[in-house]
């Protein structure tokens, strides 16, 4: 091929390039509802090379996971949870800004654009809070009745902070419900796992998660001053929010 030519063929095949990426980005932005969750139920049921297990396998297909402790830590809940707050999380664990074993370097098989569709399926999805939880599954030894004792004093702390030992009130951010507040990306509680909440409370304090930092360290502020109690307490609270009143 001349110079000329072949000038001519790489516009050509340039040209083509665009048109057919444009093609795909018009039809993503038109995709149906239905489209775009039977999309995202086949990326979360999938594997991919560095994942043993597919994201349904531990947060449930509709982002409701089961108790368990078939892993080292409890998987959070996921349905209804905000949008922008699971895609803030998503890209934290792509980066490594956020790190746990059980989902390490999982997600850079996934583009920015994959993480956004499953965050937005996830929001999608109906909590679902389950009428006959025992709430002293969640693998702390204990009773229904140091549970309830546990809730009441949790309850407490979460409305009203403790302005004596400089602890800011929980529901001032993420709502009376739990329901958060997507103005100031504080993210939805409602009925999130006990364990869950306890490991990451102590992590926010700790300083081992940090995903608040970039948002201002309200989480790492709000954890300063809590006592180990204070962390149960609020956990088993936590978990037994309801939606209804
Ligand atoms: C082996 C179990 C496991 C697999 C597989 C898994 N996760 Fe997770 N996921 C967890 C655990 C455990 C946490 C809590 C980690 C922590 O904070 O230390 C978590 C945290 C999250 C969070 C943060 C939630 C929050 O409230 O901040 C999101 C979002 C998430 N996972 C989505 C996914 C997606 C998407 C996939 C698939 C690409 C996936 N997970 C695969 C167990 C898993
Ligand atoms: C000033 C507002 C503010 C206050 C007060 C506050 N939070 Fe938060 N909380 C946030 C924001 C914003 C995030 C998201 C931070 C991030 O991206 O890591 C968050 C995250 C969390 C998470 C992580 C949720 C998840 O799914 O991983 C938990 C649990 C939590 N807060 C519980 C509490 C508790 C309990 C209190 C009271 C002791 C409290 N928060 C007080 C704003 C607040």
């Amino acid at each position: 091929m001349t110079k000329f030519y072949s000038a001519i063929f790489l516009g050509i095949a340039f040209s083509t390039a665009i048109a057919s990426t444009s093609v795909t980005a018009t039809n993503a932005s038109h995709m149906s509802n239905s489209q775009q969750e039977h999309n995202a139920k086949q990326l979360i049921s999938q594997t991919r090379p560095r994942g043993h297990y597919s994201c349904a396998e531990c947060h449930g297909i509709d982002g409701n996971p089961p108790i368990t402790d078939k892993y080292n830590k409890q998987s959070p809940t996921l349905a209804g949870q905000n949008a922008d707050y699971l895609t803030r999380q998503l890209l934290a664990f792509k980066t490594g800004t956020r790190y746990t074993d059980e989902m390490k370097d999982i997600l850079l098989d996934y583009t920015d654009t994959e993480l956004k569709e499953i965050a937005n399926y996830f929001s999608q999805q109906v909590l679902f809070i389950d009428p006959n939880l025992d709430p002293s599954i969640d693998t702390l030894v204990h009773s229904k009745d140091e549970d309830e004792v546990w809730v009441i004093k949790g309850k407490k702390l979460y409305e009203t902070g403790d302005s004596t030992r400089g602890i800011a009130s929980c529901q001032s951010c993420h709502g009376p419900l739990g329901k958060g507040n997507s103005e100031i990306q504080a993210p939805q509680l409602t009925a999130q796992h006990a364990r869950y909440v306890r490991m990451t409370l102590k992590a926010y304090q700790e300083g081992t998660r940090t995903t608040d930092a970039a948002i201002g360290g309200q989480m790492q502020a709000s954890t300063q001053a809590l006592t180990n109690n204070d962390i149960t307490e609020l956990a088993a609270y936590i978990q037994s929010m309801n939606t209804a009143p």
